[in-house]
């Protein structure tokens, strides 16, 4: 159904370019991995579009880490294992809530500016924390700022070569081990790239749904190779859709970060009543799968299509110094924060599940890494604690650093070809593809499932498999072949969970069933879909 190539190549035909390492994307995991690993080794870096194009570049909240006093590894592990419902790998979030607070300190040493106060290192909340313990930049632009230093920091180093607009098509196996990738260039020429190892950065899949924060370039690449390549993709049905983004004609689903209720701000129906405590405890920092849920309740009850957060009651001055992103963006729709109610609804954020990794952030591929998004390390269970993941590609990026420096080079034995018969170029206009396919995930795989739903979206989706066997070309049908792949995987996970955890709710199974799910999903290539216990990587 889905092939082990997504194009046909003969290895003869094509210009071969030799490194030590391969990193596939440019966010921080990407940023990071690549400066850390280029004191040892030649890098080459490459990413679709360019080195501002990913979702690190939109972060707005922050980055979690244990910096205070007042605050404890253990606090930080206990509310990231709260927040993933008994999912969570213990030992990976030890390694966040340990290495976290270095990574951080190396990010500083690499040039990026916190937000500090009174000469300390700015410190806010945000849902299911509790503690203040998040990082940020220029008030509500930490990841804009993050992108800034590392690129720069990137740019300066003379064994990393950066490569942008380039496409990387599939992961080039052999006998069990990465060898490295096929990668098309903007001009559709192709070339193979051959290193020691292979980092996946390539972030998350925000793009199977219609209404999300993401960029367009999420669209799962880096997931629906690894699977073509016969790597385990575990967790797939938790996808966190973020509470808040922004609801207004004509304006983007842009974010209204975590940070704004972490600051005090209400959430209200649009009969201006605060809802939150019919909930959760925690009322407006409730974990955020619950806060999402809540608001979609909200907005069938009252009949709308969004709620609104407030945040009139704190001064102008603070809203403007903390949110100056999301305060311009607003009033470029015409609303002030500091007088107005500002409409949102939940809209798809991160992908939990990935590409299973160990500790060091391999693969069951030898000589395969992933990082960032892309990957399912153990450490978000099946709900992100806010903040997490740009400490987790930190460290894991330290990890996966480490370990290539100690790998052996790789053979130059030849590569086996792909040598198909796909001709004849796809039918139909990928742009209408893709909306297609986000109406249906929207529709039968988003907030709230049930088993029939479930089902109908797969089996629309799978309508959609026979563009498999076209010569796909163009950005937007490679895109949209890994879309379908990961939507795919997504909805399958979803049909096999019967119960509801974390960001996986299911109508006709509205209950946790730790006797029976206490386990991960598993996915590989030509297998049926498994499960898997807890740690057993
Ligand atoms: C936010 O600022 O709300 C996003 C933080 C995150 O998703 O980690």
């Amino acid at each position: 159904m889905i092939p082990r190539y997504i194009v046909d190549f003969r290895m003869d035909e094509l210009p071969t370019v030799e490194t030590d390492v391969i990193v596939i994307g440019a966010g921080i995991a990407g940023l990071y991995t690549a400066i850390q690993s280029s004191k040892n080794n030649r890098v080459l870096m490459i990413t679709k579009k360019s080195l501002f194009d990913s979702n690190t570049r939109y972060a707005q909240g922050g980055i979690a880490a244990v910096i205070s006093d007042d605050d404890s590894p253990e606090f930080h592990r206990q509310d990231t294992l709260i927040a993933g419902v008994g999912l969570c790998d213990p030992e990976a979030v030890d390694v966040l809530v340990h290495e976290g607070p270095n990574g951080v300190q190396e990010l500083i040493d690499l040039g990026t500016i916190f937000d500090e106060e009174d000469g300390h290192l700015a410190l806010t909340k945000e849902g299911a924390h509790s503690q203040r313990r998040i990082l940020h930049a220029n008030g509500d632009a930490t990841g804009y700022e993050i992108v800034r230093a590392l690129a720069m920091k990137a740019k300066e180093m003379p064994e990393i070569e950066l490569w942008e607009d380039h496409f990387v098509l599939d992961l080039l196996t052999d006998n069990g081990e990465c060898r490295g990738a096929l990668v098309q260039k903007a001009d559709g020429s192709r070339v193979v790239v051959r290193g020691k190892a292979v980092v996946l950065c390539s972030g998350g899949t925000g793009q199977l749904y219609r209404y999300t924060t993401n960029p367009d370039v999420a669209t799962g690449d880096g997931i629906a190779m690894a699977y073509r390549a016969g790597a385990v993709i575990r967790d797939m049905e938790f996808i966190q859709f973020h509470p808040t983004s922004l609801c207004y004609p004509g304006a983007p689903r842009f974010l209204v970060s975590e940070a704004v209720r972490g600051e005090g701000a209400y959430l209200r129906n649009i009969r201006g009543e605060r809802f939150m405590e019919k909930y959760h405890p925690q009322l407006e920092l409730a974990p955020r799968d619950v806060v999402a849920r809540a608001i979609v309740s909200e907005m069938e009850e009252t009949n709308s299509t969004f709620v609104y957060i407030d945040i009139t009651h704190e001064t102008p001055e603070l809203i403007k110094h903390r949110f100056p992103t999301i305060y311009e963006t607003c009033l470029s729709y015409g609303l002030d924060m500091t007088t107005d109610w500002i409409p949102v609804a939940p809209a798809a954020h991160y992908t939990m599940g990935g590409v299973r990794t160990d500790l060091h952030g391999e693969t069951n591929i030898k000589r395969l890494f992933a990082c960032g998004e892309v990957s399912s390390t153990g450490v978000h269970g099946a709900n992100r604690l806010a903040s997490n993941s740009l400490s987790e590609a930190l460290v894991f990026g330290r990890r996966i650093v480490d370990r290539i420096n100690q790998l052996p080079e790789a053979d130059n034995k030849p590569l086996p070809d792909n040598d198909g018969r796909r001709n004849l170029p796809p039918m139909g206009t990928f742009i209408e593809r893709r909306l297609k396919l986000q109406k249906v995930m929207v529709r039968y795989v988003g907030l709230r499932r049930n088993a029939k739903g479930l089902a109908k979206g797969l089996e629309e989706l799978k309508r959609q498999l026979p563009i498999f066997q076209s010569a796909l070309l163009r950005r937007e049908e490679l895109e949209f072949a890994n879309l379908l792949t990961c939507a795919i995987l997504t909805t399958s996970a979803a049909i096999s969970r019967e119960e509801s955890r974390g960001a996986h709710y299911r109508e006709d199974f509205p209950n946790r069933d730790d006797a029976h799910w206490q386990k991960h999903t598993i996915l590989e290539r030509d297998k049926a879909i498994s499960e898997e216990v807890l740690g057993n990587v």
